[in-house]
């Protein structure tokens, strides 16, 4: 059986240790691309994990490089190209250096894999993927953006830190824009089938839904160099392996809503079903009154990101 093709573009934290898991997990061969002046530092990374693979016991192909043409026909190619955030700096602060990076990525990978889903990592996220779309043409179901299985694992961390259970047992669900604003979903958060509010007080559950909105900033306040990479790029990996093995999971993911939540043409945090197909729907739920407003404020505040973007081009 043919393996899959997954390129991934940043060497960097995120891309290297999404590599990483993808090849644990053997989700297919990998490309790690960066650009030129990295010099040979893909291809040391690619080969320093294929070393791994005897003792780990994976079977994949790894490459670095800087040429794009080594990345032709990928089945999925995962964009982690641009620059973090460091202390003191939001998401939006990246807005016009990493759309200028996704936006040139985006046009590669159009040229080289034109059949592949695309998955964006790059932050502000929810403005990001929206650019790999336009700049791509792709369809809407084969573009993508990672921010709502890293949120809600935060989220169920904090639960299950604050309740003393397993990860396992806690299930949950955020929408939205990845940012400040992002909407944790009590009511479609569950600890062993139990519904959160008979097993917390809602002013904890406060505490922890404000504790995840602020997850990124917390660790980039600890690292002080540049932000989360490992729950991110395991999250990378959980969509890749949805894709690679059609394994029809309902994730959020920003994904493309026109007329599903009434959003009009924007990518944004919402359940999807994630398979072969890229996004194979958006799952629409009905929303309690104060979901529906924290959605629409997050995605009013996606809106003026996107249109602060087309003002810089
Ligand atoms: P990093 O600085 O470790 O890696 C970024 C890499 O991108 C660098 O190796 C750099 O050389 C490369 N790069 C820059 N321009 C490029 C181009 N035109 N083509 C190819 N590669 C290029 O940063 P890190 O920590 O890996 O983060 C990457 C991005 O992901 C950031 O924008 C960060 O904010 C975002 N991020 C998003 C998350 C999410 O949940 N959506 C979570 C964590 C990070
Ligand atoms: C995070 O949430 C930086 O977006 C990244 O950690």
């Amino acid at each position: 059986m043919r393996r899959a093709k997954i390129s991934i573009v940043g060497a960097g934290n995120v891309g290297a240790t999404t590599a990483h898991w993808c090849a644990a997990a053997e989700l297919g061969d990998i490309v790690l691309l960066d650009i030129p002046q990295t010099e040979n530092m893909p291809r040391g990374k690619a080969l320093d994990l294929m070393q791994a693979s005897p003792i780990v016991g994976f079977d994949a192909d790894i490459q670095g490089t800087t040429s794009y043409e080594d990345t032709a026909q990928s089945d999925v190619v995962v964009i982690t190209a641009g620059i973090p955030r460091k202390p003191g700096m939001s998401r939006d602060d990246l807005l016009s250096t990493n759309a200028k990076i996704v936006g040139a990525v985006a046009a590669e990978v159009k040229r080289t894999s034109p059949e592949a889903i695309l998955i964006v990592v790059s932050n502000p996220l929810d403005a990001m993927v929206q650019r790999a779309w336009q700049v791509s043409g792709f369809p809407t179901q084969r573009v993508l953006g990672q921010a709502g299985v890293l949120d809600t694992a935060r989220y169920r961390t904090f639960l299950a830190m604050e309740l003393g259970v397993s990860v396992e047992d806690v299930s949950a669900l955020l929408m939205g824009g990845h940012g400040d604003t992002m909407v944790p979903m009590p009511t479609c958060t569950a600890v062993g089938g139990i519904p959160i509010g008979r097993l917390l007080d809602p002013k904890r559950l406060d505490e922890i839904v404000e504790r995840t909105r602020n997850g990124g900033a917390e660790i980039v306040s600890l690292l002080k160099t540049g932000s989360a990479y490992y729950a991110p790029a395991a999250a990378v990996a959980q969509m890749v392996e949805a894709i690679v093995r059609d394994k029809k999971r309902l994730i959020p993911c920003a994904a493309y809503c026109d007329r599903e939540y009434g959003v009009g043409g924007f990518f944004v945090g919402v359940p999807v079903i994630l398979g072969a197909g890229g996004v194979e729907r958006v799952v629409e739920i009905e929303l309690t009154a104060d979901e529906r407003s924290g959605f629409d404020k997050s995605v009013a505040a996606v809106k003026e990101l996107v249109a602060a973007m087309a003002k810089l081009t």
